[in-house]
């Protein structure tokens, strides 16, 4: 293939069960429609240009390179999804790097693939990683971990995320929680099992298409977050702003300490959403569920 191949990969979100995924507890992400875009180009050396992490593009290749030698690129990448912040920002950039490598050198790399290979990149750089982030941003959609099968393709609801723009350690917070689970191992133990059923229970009103009873279980879910010490004023703050504008559910998404909340609401709600989390001090980004994962175009 001469010319220039453009692949794209999705951010996600928890709706529910992050750090009880940890202790081996469910969990459901979903895919969002804010996107890495890589443009890719051959070329007779390397030159990278993007908005987003360098050092995961970088991995990208050499891990392809394993598969097949790549001589020089000229890769040009551009990110709708903020940089650490838990939206999966360096999956994604892995994710679509991969599949724009894929198809330019005939590879075919199944989906599977590319999921395993983008959490084996993201494994090398960050030392530990779940490989929840790098298989909800291949295959889009929403997603059971730890099984990684996508359980629905779309929601029929809107998504707003509400970021503080501060960033918390996820290392640091994984860390944290399993310190406070070796001192009061059985309350803990009780918590993840509670999130656990969220997680169950919310499958069942996803797929009921009843978001009020999937927004209850979501604010619950922020609760038990908020109870492991993964909460901060600025987090609370734009949690209480989202649901005081009418959001069914909202709840820290990620590891916390700072970051992104995820708020659903109906679709003629999403304004005053917006509206409440700026009130309250975070940034407001509208998106909607990806039924795609990593794909051909942007
Ligand atoms: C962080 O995005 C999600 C955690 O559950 C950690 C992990 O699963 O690797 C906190």
């Amino acid at each position: 293939v001469i010319g220039v191949v453009v692949y794209s990969a999705p951010a996600k979100v928890y709706l529910s069960g992050e750090h009880a995924v940890v202790y081996g507890k469910r969990a459901v992400a979903v895919a969002l429609d804010l996107r890495t875009t890589v443009r890719l180009e051959r070329s007779d050396n390397f030159l990278y240009q993007t908005n987003t992490d360098t050092k995961y593009l970088e991995e990208a290749v050499s891990a392809f390179s394993s598969i097949k030698a790549v001589y020089g690129l000229n890769i040009k990448v551009e990110s709708e999804i903020p940089v650490g912040s838990g939206l999966g920002s360096s999956a994604a950039v892995t994710v679509a790097t991969l599949g724009a490598l894929s198809e330019e050198f005939d590879v075919n790399l199944t989906k599977e693939e590319i999921a395993k290979l983008a959490f084996e990149v993201e494994r090398s750089i960050q030392g530990v990683a779940s490989p929840t982030d790098t298989f909800v941003s291949t295959v889009g959609g929403c997603v059971l971990v730890p099984d990684l099968i996508q359980i629905q393709d779309m929601l029929d609801c809107a998504i707003v995320i509400g970021d503080t723009r501060t960033v918390g350690s996820t290392k640091e917070l994984v860390q944290a929680v399993k310190e406070l689970r070796s001192s009061e191992p059985e309350v803990l133990d009780l918590i993840f099992d509670a999130i656990d059923q969220i997680t169950a229970s919310g499958i069942g009103w996803l797929e009921a298409g009843d978001y009020k009873r999937l927004g209850m279980l979501m604010n619950i879910n922020h609760g038990l977050l908020d109870a492991m010490g993964l909460g901060s004023l600025e987090l609370s703050a734009i949690v209480d702003g989202a649901r005081g504008a009418g959001a069914l559910g909202a709840k820290i998404t990620g590891a916390g300490g700072g970051g992104c909340i995820v708020a659903i609401c109906e679709e003629a709600m999403v304004e005053h959403i917006v509206e409440g989390i700026r009130a309250a001090g975070g940034e407001a980004i509208v998106a909607g569920v990806s039924r795609d994962g990593v794909r051909k175009g942007n």
